[in-house]
């Protein structure tokens, strides 16, 4: 009865929902991704083409596939969350199951309008890149899906970032990117070690994870911190980009743009970033595994984004706080994890982890042929290591004041160390 339910709740039956009843739930949830020139492999602005596919928009909004969203609702609120009501999933529902009547109001649907980036500092890939037609296999037996440029920022003086956008040239095939800023010759060295332009290898450097600065993900390719945070490019860094691509069958020219918002805020504070992590993780051929890291806080933080990090041999990861007074909190969950919908997540409020916090990171790995998100295939044995995790998730916090911060960053590098031990 939940479409009756859903239809009367809107004042109409279930005959006559028409495409001015439908238009409304594509506009919000829909069209972020499917317009033109968009991430989405087709746009849904015409009634016709919503029409077209209405069956198949039935299918996908019931089963939870779209609006795709990795987030469970037990974790911390987020910002921008997607998701349809149960009125909204009947209506498309009632729409396809009654032959899509179209009414007398075809107005296309119209993408929201989006409050505008500020394009204060604007980084440009040097040169194009070519995203391949195929996947290709490397080291790893992997496909080669992802690719680190460095993007020279050249800047005098420190930027305090409060946004970042990206603007891609192929927005369908682009994925997760993940972003951090450089100020040593670290990046610009591995991307010399050949002639091509761009590298293979991550965007981290030593301990430092790429996504410091934060992740785009599809159809949210803009980050915009809370007032009174940014994120700090020292002088005279680079940019390190992963980009996470997804091969379309034809070759596609490359050559992003990335535009920070610069705050001016004198009492802005500076966003740091705490690894949950697992170094190296060892699953045999057709074996499943549960693997976990907890450390504790030496600081009074507050939580402002996350950004989770795992591939395709992970199917499920959460984050959990354990409060000095006992309390039990799901920072981040994402009981179906798929590495293809990944991106920093900002939190809705600031949240604050007091000092003694225990923070523990929890990843299913599923090294099976029946994980269909498993890249590696046939199955092997899966062992890997890596200094920043095999498995990690990334949490941007701020210390109160410039002291508490010094010795965050001190305690953070030590327990870093302490890892690589
Ligand atoms: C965050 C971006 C995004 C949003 C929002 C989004 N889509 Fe999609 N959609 C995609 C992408 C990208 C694909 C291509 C398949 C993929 O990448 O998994 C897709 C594929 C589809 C497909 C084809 C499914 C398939 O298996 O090929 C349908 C149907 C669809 N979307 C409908 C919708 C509807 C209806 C909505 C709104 C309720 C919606 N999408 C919202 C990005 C999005």
């Amino acid at each position: 009865m939940l479409i009756l339910g859903a239809i009367a709740a809107i004042g109409v039956e279930v005959g006559s929902v028409e495409w001015k009843h439908v238009r409304p739930i594509i506009e919000q949830h829909c069209l972020s991704c499917h317009h033109d020139g968009g991430p989405a492999p087709f746009a849904l602005h015409d009634p016709e083409s919503v029409a077209l596919r209405a069956r198949f928009i039935k299918e996908v909004t019931a089963s939870g596939l779209m609006p795709p969203w990795i987030a469970s609702e037990y974790g911390l609120p987020l910002q921008d969350e997607r998701g349809l009501s149960d009125h909204e999933i009947g209506i498309l529902a009632a729409w396809a199951d009654n032959a899509h009547p179209m009414g007398d109001d075809l107005k296309p649907a119209k993408r929201p309008p989006e409050s505008p980036a500020k394009d204060d500092v604007v980084v440009t890939m040097p040169e194009t890149w070519t995203v391949p037609a195929e996947g290709k296999e490397n080291w790893g037996r992997r496909d080669r899906d992802k690719w680190t440029f460095v993007l020279p920022i050249g800047n005098d003086d420190a930027i305090h970032v409060r946004g970042i956008q990206h603007y891609s040239t192929a927005p369908q095939v682009v994925h997760a990117v993940t972003y951090l800023a450089d100020p040593t010759d670290a990046s610009q060295w591995k991307d010399s070690r050949d002639d091509m332009f761009g590298t293979y290898m991550t965007g981290d450097i030593r301990d430092r994870p790429s996504g410091e600065l934060g992740g785009t993900g599809v159809g949210h390719r803009k980050l915009r911190l809370p007032e009174g945070f940014h994120w700090d490019v020292p002088r005279g860094s680079d940019l390190a980009m992963e980009v996470h691509y997804r091969p379309l069958g034809r070759p596609l020219r490359l050559q992003d743009r990335i535009a920070f918002e610069v705050t001016a805020d004198q009492n802005s504070r500076p966003l740091r970033t705490l690894i949950s992590m697992v170094r190296w993780i060892d699953v045999a051929s057709g074996a499943s595994s549960t693997v976990e890291d907890q450390f504790v806080l030496e600081e009074d933080v507050q939580l402002v984004g996350i950004t989770p990090r795992a591939m395709g041999t992970c199917t499920a990861l959460r984050l959990t706080a354990s409060l000095p007074h006992g309390e039990e909190v799901i920072l981040f969950d994402a009981p179906d994890w798929d590495p293809h919908w990944r991106q920093t997540f900002l939190l809705e409020d600031v949240y604050e982890l007091p000092l003694g916090t225990v923070i523990r990171g929890t990843w299913r790995i599923v090294n099976t042929e029946g994980n269909l998100r498993n890249p590696f295939v046939p199955i092997e044995r899966l062992s890997m290591a890596r200094r920043t995790g095999a498995v990690s998730i990334l949490l941007h916090v701020a210390a109160e004041d410039p002291e508490a911060d010094q010795r965050l960053q001190g305690w953070h590098r030590e327990l870093m160390r302490s890892r690589m031990r």
